[in-house]
Parts: C-alpha cells; structure tokens; sequence
C-alpha cells in the first residue's frame, strides 16, 4: 500500500517508518526535514497546517493509507499558544481529510489527555473531557474525522517512548538524559498511565492495517505506573541514581496546563483483536537487550 505518514522525524514518525517500509510503500513527511538518523526513506518537507502544501503532495503522491503522527505535543506550549495548537491539533487535519478520497484510511494518533484523568483508566466508550489545550485540540480532531471520515482508525496512547534519548517528546529520555548527567529531577506520584513504548505502537498499528481494523482503540502497556514509578523503574534498569529523582504532587510543579491524574487506557479491545501488550519492565529490558547488543 502507499502510505503517507506525517510527523515523519517525531519519535513515532520515525520507528513506524523503519517499521512500515519492508511491507509498504512509504512516504515520510514532516515540518522539519533533519532529525530522523538511519531513516531508510528520506523525508519530504510538509507543514500539515498549509492547505495548498497538502493538496499538492496528496495529488502528486496519491496515498492509500495516511497515518498523521504530527502534532504539537509540547503540553504547556499548547496552553500558551492556544491558536497554534488549535492549527496544528485539528485545523490540519480537517486539511488531510479534505484531501482524502473515501477509499483511503485515515489513522489518526490521538492520547489519553482527551480524558480529564479523574476516572481512569479508560476505555474507547468511555466519553471524553478533556482539561488542557492540548487534549481539547487533540480531541477537536478525532471528532472531525468521526464526522467527516468514517474509513478511519483513531489509536490512543500514552507517554510514549522509544530507546532514543534524544526525543523531546518522550519522558523516558528526559529521565534516563537527566540522571546520566547527574540532575535532580522532580518526578510526580499522583499522575497514573500504561506509557506505551514506541515500537510496540507501531507493530500495533502495522497489525491494526494488516487486518483492517477501523474505528478507535486504546494502547498502552499491560501495567499501571505512576509517573514516579516509572522514573524509578527506568534508574534501575539502565543502573542510574535513584536518589535524584524527587517525590512531588502535580500542584508543586504548576505548570501551565493540567495533567489527567488517574489516566491510562484499557487496552482490552486491541488484545482482543489479536495485538500482544507488554509491561514496563519488559519493554525497559528490550531497549537494556539492545543497548547490550552495541
Ligand atoms: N509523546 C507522548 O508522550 C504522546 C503521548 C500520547 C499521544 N501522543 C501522540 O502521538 C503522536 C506522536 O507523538 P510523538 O511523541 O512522536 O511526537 P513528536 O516527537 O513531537 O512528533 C510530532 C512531529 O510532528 C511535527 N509537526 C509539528 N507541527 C507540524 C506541522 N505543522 N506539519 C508537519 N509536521 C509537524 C513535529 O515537528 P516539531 O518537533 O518541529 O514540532 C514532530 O516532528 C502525536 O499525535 C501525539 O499527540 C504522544
């Protein structure tokens, strides 16, 4: 299938790239062209958000299936630029469904943070409330492509990571970066998800389009963690000092944008649907396995 993916150089974009180009054909997109190291497929420079950009590329592409990873993710960001996160978070992708015939499958990453995080862990009939920028943007596009795209697939993970400590997006890296470089980081006890690690995702997806599934699903990993668990389960196993990493409730750190508390999502419907889940633990000791490996 040809397969337009966006966000091409996000810590997503690039693991389902080196995932999809063995079986698809893939074209990766992003607003950036730099940062996709060992990328079998060079990237094309696309801004999802202008309209004549995405009409051009969709005529001159012709995409079966276009997976849209792009987003903008920077939480606190998205609550002090209201506007540009409303662009970015829904506008752009009414513009890629607009140009979408109804024979291409739209899969749309969206995130817990569509959910307030007062009855977690959800799942896909549970209604969203979401109580950040960044949540309500997120969930302004699901409902566009609900409205608008019915031959679509909504995927909703949680604190994604990936072996790489170079992504901005991902809070293994910032943890596992600042304790490597000895920094005391406050870690929070009452924020509660299943982190889904990237690879994992993206066999996820790879078997979501394999078999045809459509319409919205959760994924994360098999157990619950608080944000500081997870943070003393990454010290352990790369052999990092614990003792930085600070205790603290949500309120101490008052960020611009509010977090779901008691969040995570129910991954029942995709394992029932045939995609293994793992915990923690497991997919910390694969990224151990291959940094072992050189
Ligand atoms: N990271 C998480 O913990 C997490 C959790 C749940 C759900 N998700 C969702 O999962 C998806 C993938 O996340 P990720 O962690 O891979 O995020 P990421 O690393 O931030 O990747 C997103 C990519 O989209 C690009 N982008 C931003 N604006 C764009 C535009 N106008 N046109 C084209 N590309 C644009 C970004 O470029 P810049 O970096 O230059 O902005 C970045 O390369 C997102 O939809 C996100 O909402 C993420």
């Amino acid at each position: 299938m040809k397969i337009l993916l966006t966000g091409g150089a996000g810590q997503l974009g690039q693991v389902l790239v080196k995932k999809l180009y063995r079986k698809h054909e893939v074209l990766p997109v992003d607003i950036v062209t730099h940062g996709a190291p060992g990328s079998p497929i060079e990237l094309q420079r696309l801004d999802i958000t202008k309209h004549r950009q995405v009409k051009r590329l969709f005529s001159e592409y012709s995409p079966e299936i276009v997976i849209n990873t792009a987003a903008m993710t920077r939480v606190d960001a998205c609550e002090l630029h209201r506007e540009t996160a409303s662009l970015v978070n829904s506008e752009a992708v009414e513009n890629l469904i607009n140009c979408c015939e109804k024979s291409v499958l739209f899969v749309q990453i969206s995130t817990d943070y569509v959910f307030d995080g007062t009855a977690g862990p959800y799942d896909e009939n549970d209604v969203p409330n979401p109580n950040s920028i960044y949540g309500k943007t997120k969930l302004a596009g699901e409902n566009l492509i609900r409205e608008k795209h019915t031959n679509s697939l909504i995927i909703r993970p949680n604190v994604l990571y990936t072996s790489s400590t170079q992504s901005a997006a991902s809070f293994f890296a910032w943890v596992y970066t600042s304790l490597k470089t000895n920094l005391v980081i406050k870690v929070v006890t009452d924020q509660v998800s299943n982190p889904a690690y990237a690879p994992d995702l993206a066999e996820a997806i790879e078997f979501a389009l394999d078999h045809d599934l459509t319409g919205i699903y959760h994924y994360g990993s098999r157990n619950y963690v608080s944000r500081y668990e997870f943070a003393l389960e990454i010290a352990e196993f790369f052999s990092l000092p614990a003792d930085l990493i600070i205790p603290v409730k949500t309120d101490e750190l008052r960020q611009a944008a509010a977090r779901p508390a008691h969040s995570g999502l129910k991954t029942d419907k995709i394992t029932a649907a045939g995609v293994r889940v793992r915990s923690t633990r497991e997919c910390l000791q694969t990224i151990l396995a291959e940094r072992s490996s050189g």
